[in-house]
């Protein structure tokens, strides 16, 4: 039987400038500009395989190996607009386009790891879920030969994972226009322009996020009168800081900008109504240590960040990866495996009990 397939790799991205909150629920339009890294390792990514055959009697998806259901509106949404397109374009002929689909997408956090832990570590089941919608709308797009740019497509399969498209230090602009075409993700340096940077992942939980991104972004768009503030000011003064950090290669200023826009976006959670919690108190005690140690340093050895979780990122130079790690296991022992350490925009795994 005919299939044709095509396979795409997807690295995570750690935001030092947060995305909270839609303008556009649907279209998947952001509040605000947000900045990330992507991770630049084999070792903890998701690789999504989309096939097409006359064989397949309706579209599939699997996840790590379960079968999923496939009602999900926003994968629908993709799959039919990248089959419009396809159609429009004339390459493939009807009949291939009556074809059904079958996406296969796996992560191997767990394996970067050596342990369970780190599975659920960026992205919960859900996330996971459209990082794979999001992906296979690539893999899609590369199937039936679509030309030009799909990522405002691909976006609406997840927000901060269209930042993953690109290498390096990558953003995602709001854009002006209400139907989303300009909300897109730019790169600004690719890994290689700052190759001491590492990023320190301290998986501090595994338990699933208890209120999803979703809905605490709802809930704080809202209810939150920080979240005004941070859009209006903080946010596009940061971007334009942090960009320049970045270009010049200024650790101390990147780090600080991190941590305070780490900060404000959990404050944000506090200042939503009912509250969005997601750091706990080991994730605190961690942000306390990076402070003392880079106060007992004279100098910034290293920036904390956290998403809508409890695990710590942390950004810092190959040179301070030895001095922090080791504060970080004195002060936070812990029998898990210490898992690797790799280079380049990087990570490195270790759990903290
Ligand atoms: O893309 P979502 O819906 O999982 O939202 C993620 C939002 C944060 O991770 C908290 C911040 C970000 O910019 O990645």
């Amino acid at each position: 039987m005919e299939v044709k397939s095509v396979t795409c790799v997807a690295p995570v991205n750690i935001a030092v400038i947060k995305y909270w909150g839609k303008t556009n629920e649907k279209l998947i339009i952001p509040l605000n500009d947000s900045l990330s890294g992507t991770l630049h390792t084999d070792h903890m990514c998701a690789k999504t395989t989309v096939a097409i055959s006359s064989r397949f009697t309706k579209d599939r998806i699997w996840l790590n190996g379960k079968e999923e259901s496939l009602d999900n509106p926003r994968l629908v949404a993709c799959i039919t607009e990248v089959k419009d397109r396809a159609r429009n374009s004339g390459k493939l002929t009807e009949e291939e386009l009556q074809w059904n689909v079958h996406i296969c997408s796996e992560n191997n956090f767990r394996l970067a790891a050596g342990s369970s832990v780190i599975g659920r570590l960026v992205y919960s089941l859900s996330s996971f879920f459209l990082l794979s919608v999001f992906f296979s709308v690539y893999a899609l797009a590369t199937l039936y030969k679509i030309d030009g740019d799909i990522s405002a497509i691909a976006r609406r399969g997840s927000g901060s994972a269209c930042r993953s498209i690109y290498g390096g230090f990558v953003q995602w602009i709001t854009g002006t226009n209400p139907n989303g075409t300009d909300s897109i993700a730019e790169q600004i340096v690719p890994a290689s322009h700052w190759p001491e940077m590492r990023v320190l992942i301290l998986v501090v939980s595994d338990s699933r996020k208890k209120i999803s991104s979703t809905s605490g972004m709802q809930r704080s768009c809202e209810t939150s009168e920080l979240l005004k503030h941070r859009v209006a000011k903080c946010v596009p003064e940061r971007m334009t800081e942090i960009t320049k950090a970045i270009l010049k290669k200024d650790f101390e200023t990147f780090a600080k900008i991190t941590m305070q826009d780490s900060n404000q976006f959990h404050a944000v959670g506090l200042d939503t109504f009912p509250p969005c919690v997601y750091m706990n108190d080991v994730s605190h005690g961690i942000a306390n240590l990076i402070h003392t140690i880079n106060r007992i340093a004279g100098r910034t050895l290293a920036a904390y960040t956290y998403d809508a979780g409890p695990n710590a990122c942390l950004y810092l130079l190959e040179k301070d990866v030895p001095s922090v790690l080791a504060a970080v296991n004195y002060f936070f022992p812990t029998d898990r495996p210490k898992g690797e350490y790799y280079r380049g925009l990087n990570v490195d795994v270790t759990s903290v009990p």
